[in-house]
């Protein structure tokens, strides 16, 4: 008989987490006004909100840590960073952030001016918030696959050559200061992008003479689809893949609370001498110095660290198995996932689960209440909230997609854990019609609204202010 599949890991240190009565879940999510990101981590039994800095580090990654130089300047650590950096990415020059928008905002100070345009795939909310803080546009041209959540494609994450070459064309070189390739693409379903879409974008930039820019966030992820899903990459390492993906960039942000499996940590990479030098500038005044930039020596090491063990086949089996797994159990029970399953979550498509609710009630983030009160499981809206809305008309944009993503922490929860889930979404799923009404926005900030929204339910079309 065939060995069942096992995590490639043993656990060492363990953290209690505590149950809580529906009653207790009520009150707390009232008092949240009904936004996920206000409840206290206690209040929460399975937290799945974000992979982002909520995995569990590695002992190697613990003695790194020990190791750490504190020096102010040009500290042992820093240059182990350096080093992982040119070693697995290939890139020269880096800069290190304290997390991803903080390279984003380095990067695009250093790049993107008022009437820019910046095409990419599904642009990440603070990546698009960069763009738009500049006034300048952030263009999706991911190909319409993507929004199609039944349809089952490898690489939902790919951009569309012909929506890419449109907006080069449209607009001249000096107003384009990057296109940005997102891998794996979070907004729309942590999809990956295929090798051979990186190398045509790349070649279709290079022809345009633009520069391209990885948002980096989980692209060991990306890699291991590449080598599972894409032909001609099943016999090459995972590390293989990663170099060959960065040759067709010219740069990077990266958050390192991600693949990099450390709690805090970002970093910009670049090729280019001059550019490295400007954005030194901006991460002077925004970070630190050039050699720490936000970030302690033993931050570093422990990055430094999380880039190697991240980018091993292993490792991304256990993790990308866990979340199919839970994919799998969603399936079975009926519920509407999006497919092919993403690397660092599933998605559940909100409008096929409850599709009599309008979309003017927020329906995914409805779902991601009704979940919460149901079990105590933690996730987030990828809807409406998350969209934002158009900085011009301030109008509401309602995305094709409406989702609720359960992002699972890296080496964190078991499969016991992903069975509870899937249970207590089954059960809303059984009285998905008792759920008549969704919510309405009390008060919301001007721009990145969704971490402090506040809602109040909406009864029979009639708003309540609680
Ligand atoms: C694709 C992508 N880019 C950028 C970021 C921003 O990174 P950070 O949260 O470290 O600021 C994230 C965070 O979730 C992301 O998923």
């Amino acid at each position: 008989m065939e060995l069942p599949f096992s995590e490639s890991f043993k656990i060492k240190m363990v953290e209690p987490i505590r149950k809580s009565s529906r009653e207790e879940r009520e009150q707390w999510i009232k008092a949240a006004h009904y936004n996920l990101f206000n409840l206290r981590s206690d209040q929460v039994f399975i937290d799945l909100l974000t992979d982002s800095g909520t995995g569990a580090m590695s002992d190697r990654q613990w003695a790194a840590m020990m190791l750490g130089d504190e020096s102010y300047a040009g500290a042992s650590s820093y240059y182990n960073l350096k080093n992982a950096i040119k070693d697995i990415l290939g890139f020269e020059y880096f800069l290190p952030t304290h997390q991803g928008r903080a390279a984003e905002n380095v990067l695009f100070s250093a790049l993107v001016k008022d009437g820019d345009i910046v095409p990419g795939n599904s642009h990440f909310d603070t990546t698009k918030g960069h763009i738009e803080f500049r006034k300048a546009k952030a263009i999706d041209c991911t190909i319409d696959e993507a929004f199609n959540t039944t349809l089952d494609h490898p690489f939902k994450g790919n951009l569309d050559l012909n929506k890419l070459e449109y907006e080069l064309q449209s607009h001249p070189k000096e107003k384009i200061p990057m296109i940005i390739v997102t891998v794996t693409c979070n907004s729309s379903g942590g999809q990956p992008v295929s090798m051979k879409n990186m190398r045509e974008v790349y070649a279709m930039a290079k022809e345009y003479g633009i520069r391209v820019i990885f948002d980096s966030a989980r692209f060991a992820e990306n890699a291991y689809f590449i080598k599972v899903r894409e032909e001609g990459y099943a016999d090459k390492s995972i590390k293989e893949i990663v170099k060959e993906m960065y040759s067709y960039a010219d740069g990077m942000t990266m958050s390192s609370k991600k693949d990099a499996i450390v709690n805090m940590g970002g970093f910009i990479g670049l090729r280019d001498e001059e550019l490295f030098k400007t954005a030194s500038q901006f991460n002077i005044i925004f970070e630190g110095f050039i050699t720490y930039g936000g970030m302690s020596g033993r931050d570093m090491n422990a990055l430094a660290q999380g880039l190697d063990e991240g980018t091993e086949f292993n490792y991304l089996e256990t993790r990308i198995n866990q979340v199919a797994y839970l994919g799998s159990r969603l399936k079975e029970f009926g519920i509407p996932v999006q497919e092919p399953f993403g690397g660092h979550a599933i998605f559940i498509d909100a409008k096929r689960f409850l599709p009599h609710l309008p979309k003017e009630e927020y329906v995914a983030q409805t779902l991601a209440v009704e979940l919460y009160k149901e079990a105590g499981i933690r996730g987030v809206e990828i809807g409406t909230l998350l969209a934002d809305r158009d900085p011009e008309t301030r109008e509401n944009r309602y995305p094709a997609l409406e989702l609720v993503r359960l992002a699972i922490p890296r080496r964190v929860y078991t499969n016991n854990h992903m069975d509870v889930i899937a249970v207590a979404l089954k059960n809303v799923f059984d009285r998905r019609e008792e759920i008549k009404t969704g919510y309405h926005i009390l008060s919301e900030a001007p721009i990145m609204r969704h971490f402090t929204v506040e809602l109040a339910p909406t009864v029979n079309a009639t708003c309540v202010a609680e």
